[in-house]
């Protein structure tokens, strides 16, 4: 069975089809569509929304993710991308992040991915993935992307930058969150959007 995923992002692709890999997962560019959700379940499924129409009887699924930093209100959010300006510029965004929280001490904070899902018969459901951790002083490490230099998880001393994508991904916000999504398709588990 095919499930077409809501993104231009081939990395995501790749890590769908490994937590998937009885189905065929193909990327549609949800290219245009504006996310202008007040949180990342709503993106998401502004997303999925965006696609599903076009492939009635297959599973249509989008994943919305960012940082919530405790000190900073729950900053940069849904804004995570483009939290420097637009175009997005990781190192511009974490220079940022890095600039906001100089002097602070409470460093908490959280990578959330919430995944929005249409099943073949139209049904809709949500998934979602959190990983607690803390802002380091300083970037380090050269795996990942986006604020993964600067975001050490809960229980390890290395930035997911430095720990390198199989052991993030196996407790990473998305892959948490793709687990539940699985449970969900392959009929495991009911949560209801
Ligand atoms: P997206 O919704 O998955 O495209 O994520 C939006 C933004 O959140 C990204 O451009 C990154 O800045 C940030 N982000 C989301 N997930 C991660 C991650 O696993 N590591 C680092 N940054 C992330």
């Amino acid at each position: 069975m095919k499930l077409f995923v809501a993104t231009h992002n081939q990395h995501k692709i790749r890590e769908i089809s490994e937590i998937l890999p009885d189905l065929e997962v193909v990327a549609d560019d949800p290219a245009g569509v504006v996310e202008n959700a007040p949180d990342f379940i709503g993106n998401a499924f502004i997303k999925v929304r965006s696609i599903a129409s076009k492939h009635p009887g297959c599973w249509c699924m989008a994943d919305d993710s960012g940082l919530e930093v405790v000190a900073l209100g729950g900053a940069p959010g849904v804004y995570s991308a483009r939290y420097a300006g637009e175009p997005t510029d990781s190192a511009k965004n974490n220079g940022l992040l890095l600039e906001n929280l100089k002097g602070v001490e409470d460093r908490r904070a959280n990578f959330t991915c919430a995944i929005a899902l249409v099943s073949p018969e139209g049904r809709e459901f949500s998934a979602l993935g959190k990983c607690f951790g803390r802002i380091a002083e300083r970037p380090s490490g050269t795996a990942g992307f986006g604020y993964d230099p600067l975001f050490i998880p809960d229980g390890e001393s290395m930035s997911f930058a430095e720990l390198g994508d199989e052991r993030k991904n196996r407790i990473s916000h998305r892959g948490r969150a793709l687990a539940e999504a699985a449970g969900i398709i392959c009929g495991e588990s009911n949560v209801l959007a």
